[in-house]
């Protein structure tokens, strides 16, 4: 009534993925082609904080008013949490809502913001329009914003299903510690988007069948190896799922590229490493930026070893982290 505003703020943190996400069955409803295992970080949060106003959505991130895509994007996302206030029978569903973002890792550039992004904002306008959502649900919700914001609602590993509409969502995985050393070689914003990569990669490639079925394969024994706590084959199949990930990309016609010069660099760095018996592995996403799986007690010296590739000579030590939860709106 009045002066009662209805508000919620979440914070949810990115997920990399150790078996990767790249291809749709489902472009609309967002269910993937095959299954996705990824670890949450500790660090990098998106925090958001949704309030219900009668005065259309609005989309602040860090700082700026937003927009076109960005914003279009949130209010596509806000109008799924409408009808689902509608099927509810809530009073909020009417509301449009005032969307505040911060995010603390670079956006668009491969770091995973689109995952923390949408899984914050999933948390927090489920709340805020009086939703009773369980994980379960909040994944499934996330999911419809980017894909890989289902795997960000999980503590530390997430296996994300395949299926439908009903059975597309992430649940927790057993898997021993490990740590992810990002090393950003550049933060602008990238070229081609995930979504049209999918697309040009369904449309266009002649390898895309055989990667549907390897992912399967590939991640029912990743799955194995985390429920064993076998960081070599953990590792292993990592590196390669991501190199063929980006085989699979540049065979699309016209190709399509996210690595650069800088990133190959540092998957070569991170290979004679392992030679000298530091066991590290390198992994990508849809973009130029490389992150380091290692040991916790190899952390370090990996850490070491790479920061001189990164584009502000840090590379920052990342530890498994909390799926996307609700916070103290002042903080
Ligand atoms: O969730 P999207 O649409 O941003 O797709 C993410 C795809 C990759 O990051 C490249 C792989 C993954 O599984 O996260």
């Amino acid at each position: 009534e009045g002066e009662c505003v209805t508000s919620a703020t979440a914070r949810a943190y990115p997920n990399i993925a150790l078996v990767k996400y790249w291809g749709k069955a489902d472009e609309k409803l967002i269910v993937p082609v095959a299954g996705s295992l990824s670890m949450t970080l500790d660090d990098f949060p998106t925090t958001t904080t949704v309030t219900l106003t009668d005065g259309g959505d609005t989309f602040r991130l860090n700082e700026v008013d937003h927009d076109g895509t960005s914003a279009d994007r949130v209010t596509v996302f806000l109008d799924l949490v409408r009808s689902l206030a509608v099927d509810a029978g809530l009073d909020t569903a009417h509301l449009s809502a005032r969307v505040v973002s911060t995010n603390e890792g670079p956006t668009a550039a491969g770091m995973a913001s689109s995952a923390s992004g949408f899984a914050a904002l999933a948390v927090a306008a489920a709340s805020a329009y009086g939703l009773d959502l369980d994980t379960r649900e909040l994944s499934r919700l996330a999911r419809r914003g980017s894909g890989s914001a289902s795997r960000s609602l999980i503590d530390r590993f997430a296996v994300w299903h395949a299926g439908d509409d009903e059975s597309s969502y992430a649940e927790a995985v057993s898997a021993p510690d490990m740590a992810m050393v990002a090393v950003p070689v550049a933060t602008g914003e990238k070229a081609v988007s995930s979504r049209q990569g999918m697309i040009a990669t369904a449309e266009t490639s002649p390898f895309y069948p055989a990667w549907i079925t390897s992912t399967q394969e590939t991640l029912t024994e990743m799955i194995a190896a985390c429920e064993r706590g076998d960081v070599t084959t953990i590792g292993e199949l990592t590196e390669n799922h991501a190199i063929r990930m980006h085989a699979l990309i540049a065979s699309c016609r016209p190709s399509i590229r996210y690595l650069n010069p800088t990133s190959i660099a540092v998957f070569d760095e991170i290979a004679a490493m392992r030679q000298e018996g530091v066991e590290a592995y390198a992994t990508a996403d849809a973009g130029p930026n490389v992150f380091a799986l290692t040991r916790p007690e190899l952390a370090h010296i990996v850490a070491d070893r790479l920061v001189g590739f990164t584009k502000d000579n840090e590379a920052k030590i990342l530890m498994p982290g909390q799926g996307a939860h609700l916070i103290d709106g002042a903080s």
